[in-house]
């Protein structure tokens, strides 16, 4: 499996903050919030990623990660000229997924959860085997910000909406999708909608009207922030804050899960963080290397 990153976008939303300063790039507490759906990638063990982004932005995208190899990864980008919508995402990077499964994470989306990796762990397998698209719903007061799912007694799927004014329930979905190589032609057959954008929940329907379309619901014990808006943004940056004080580890610290996973060794994580040596970041990944085993 790939990952494809969106980190495109207006985010007119965070204006004027973001007016010239990409909104991905803007710290969610310690880290840029680029860190936080990426750290999901590499937890799930995807080493070849892609992020979309504005013209203006590459050039910082690629200062911060440059091609992905001090982190054992390969990180490519590709240039989304406007933005036209989250599905146009999947057309651009036709050449990058190819035949293989997609991990599409939308670049503002934080989240945090006991045994989360674990549950996409099993999306991840579920698509690589069956195929299909598996997304996942949570509970909100304000569906009607997001693309919303409906059940019925049993759980199953009725419909999926993006933003509706009534919605049907309370599940928004959150923006983390699993999706076979098909996702692709699909985007392609979607039409702008009345916001004149190419909607992922589009791309979504029409799995559900194929019936390969599985939704999981991320319950109590999970934390979800799309950090979009002034308010969603600082209460991220608190949250992350939090747990990172309590616990005495970092959220979406991606040299660490670097290391942890085996991409790079002591050496590489020592010099990775010697240029940050003076700050907690660095110190933290000081730390990590001297620890004489492995906490998590
Ligand atoms: O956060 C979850 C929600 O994300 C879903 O529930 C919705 O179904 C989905 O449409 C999306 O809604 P938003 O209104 O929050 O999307 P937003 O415009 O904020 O874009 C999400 C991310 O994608 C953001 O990081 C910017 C990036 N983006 C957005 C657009 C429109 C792009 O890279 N290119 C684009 O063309």
């Amino acid at each position: 499996m790939k990952a494809v990153i969106l980190a495109g976008g207006s985010g007119t939303r965070l204006y004027p903050t973001t007016q010239v300063v990409n909104k991905h790039l803007l710290p969610i507490y310690n880290k840029p919030m680029i860190y936080y759906p990426l750290s999901i990638a590499m937890l799930l063990k995807i080493r070849e990623v892609l992020f979309v982004v504005n013209p203006e932005d590459v050039v910082s995208f690629k200062k911060l990660f440059g091609d992905g190899s001090h982190l054992g990864m390969k990180i490519d980008y590709i240039i989304q000229q406007k933005p036209r919508g989250l599905a146009e995402g999947l057309i651009l990077a036709e050449e990058f997924i190819k035949n293989d499964t997609v991990l599409y994470l939308l670049g503002d989306n934080i989240f945090f959860g006991h045994d989360l990796i674990k549950i996409l762990e099993q999306a991840k397998k579920e698509v690589e085997k069956n195929g299909g698209a598996y997304v996942f719903g949570y509970y909100v007061s304000d569906p009607e910000r997001f693309g919303v799912v409906e059940f019925d007694e049993t759980g199953k799927v009725l419909s999926i909406e993006e933003k509706p004014k009534k919605p049907k329930s309370n599940y928004a979905v959150v923006g983390m999708y699993f999706y076979d190589s098909e996702a692709v032609e699909i985007a392609k057959s979607v039409k702008p909608s009345h916001r004149g954008e190419l909607e992922i929940t589009s791309v979504n329907q029409r799995y559900l009207e194929k019936g390969k379309l599985k939704v999981k619901l991320l319950g109590r014990g999970f934390a979800w922030f799309d950090a979009g808006t002034h308010d969603s943004f600082l209460e991220a940056g608190e949250f992350v804050a939090t747990i990172e004080k309590k616990t005495g580890l970092m959220i979406g610290c991606i040299e660490e899960i670097a290391y942890r996973n085996g991409w790079i060794d002591r050496e590489e994580l020592l010099k990775l963080a010697e240029p940050l040596s003076k700050t907690p970041y660095g110190k933290y990944l000081i730390r990590i290397a001297e620890e004489q085993e492995h906490a998590l």
